[in-house]
């Protein structure tokens, strides 16, 4: 069975950007002219995803109406004949949302088995919108072909230098081909020490159903939270599950660096203020450069 679904758990505080998260959703910080969750679920539809289970929380309701119709404006447009933002702001409008509460947040595992009812028995992807990946690295691409060769789960790794090491799920694994490796073990964000290897999962996975059922009978991991990763530990004792490791760009856009650093490559990207920001860039290092000299 293909993967059409992708859940996109939303339902953080977003304690890292206070002030600016007080009253908003974090996944509604704009990043150039999107917010953040955008970027994701654009990365899902480009694979051919269409249906998206957005895992919110209170305060999380401006999500739901950036995702739905707005006549009005829509109206407006028209008449003004400003077909091209016309078209931006439709874009997205072939696809399905729904959106569940998750009541307490209560970790990454809680919510993802308030879809089940929604995913049913199919397999599904799973999009941290904290995790920007750059478009033309079609990491979620690779990571559905991959699945559709092996019918296994499927999670997103990267090399990560050993003291970041403790803010991921970290895997031990045998490599059975360039970027893949078929999983041995699972460790929820450990202590340098022990970590089994580099490689860190990152925001990007394709799941089967059974982890719903596994997530149903779980107890609290790291954290006090319930942890996807222990999941994943668990169904390891009946079925392979395989990470592919990702060698191109991404930003941690959940963290105030990565947040400025996506920031400004998204935008000279971006054909509406490349040029300008590019000289801006360009001009601004030349001053930081005589003022540090
Ligand atoms: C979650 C997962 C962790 C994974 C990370 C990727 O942690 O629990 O295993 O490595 O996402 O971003 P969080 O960043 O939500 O604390």
């Amino acid at each position: 069975m293909g993967v059409k679904k992708a859940i996109l758990p939303a339902a953080g505080l977003g304690t890292r950007f206070l002030p600016a998260t007080k009253a908003s959703p974090k996944e509604m910080l704009p990043i150039v002219d999107k917010p953040m969750i955008q970027y994701a679920v654009e990365e899902a539809a480009a694979c051919g995803i269409n249906e998206f289970i957005i895992i919110t929380g209170r305060h999380k309701r401006t999500i739901e109406d950036h995702f739905d119709t707005v006549y009005e404006l829509e109206e407006n447009l028209k008449q003004k004949g400003k077909d091209t933002l016309l078209e931006e702001i439709n874009r997205l409008s072939h696809l399905n949302f729904a959106y569940i509460r998750q009541g307490r947040p209560l970790g990454l595992g809680h919510a993802i088995l308030r879809a089940w009812p929604f995913v049913k028995d199919e397999p599904f992807a799973v999009l941290l919108s904290d995790d920007i990946i750059a478009p033309e690295d079609r990491l979620l691409q690779e990571m559905i072909n991959l699945y559709n060769e092996i019918d296994c789960p499927v999670v997103a790794l990267e090399e990560v230098p050993t003291e970041e090491i403790h803010r991921y799920g970290v895997i031990a694994g045998e490599k059975e081909g360039e970027n893949v490796f078929r999983i041995t073990d699972l460790v929820e964000k450990p202590e340098p020490a022990e970590a089994p290897s580099n490689l860190a999962i990152i925001g990007r996975y394709i799941l089967t159903p059974d982890i719903f059922k596994v997530l149903e009978r779980m107890k609290p991991g790291k954290g006090g939270e319930y942890q996807l990763t222990d999941a994943l530990k668990d169904l390891l004792r009946r079925r392979s599950i395989y990470g592919y490791v990702f060698r191109g760009k991404r930003y941690d856009a959940g963290d105030k660096f990565g947040f400025l650093q996506a920031t400004v490559e998204l935008a000279l990207r971006s054909s509406a203020v490349s040029e300008k920001f590019r000289s801006y860039l360009i001009e601004i290092s030349e001053r930081l450069k005589t003022e540090h000299s």
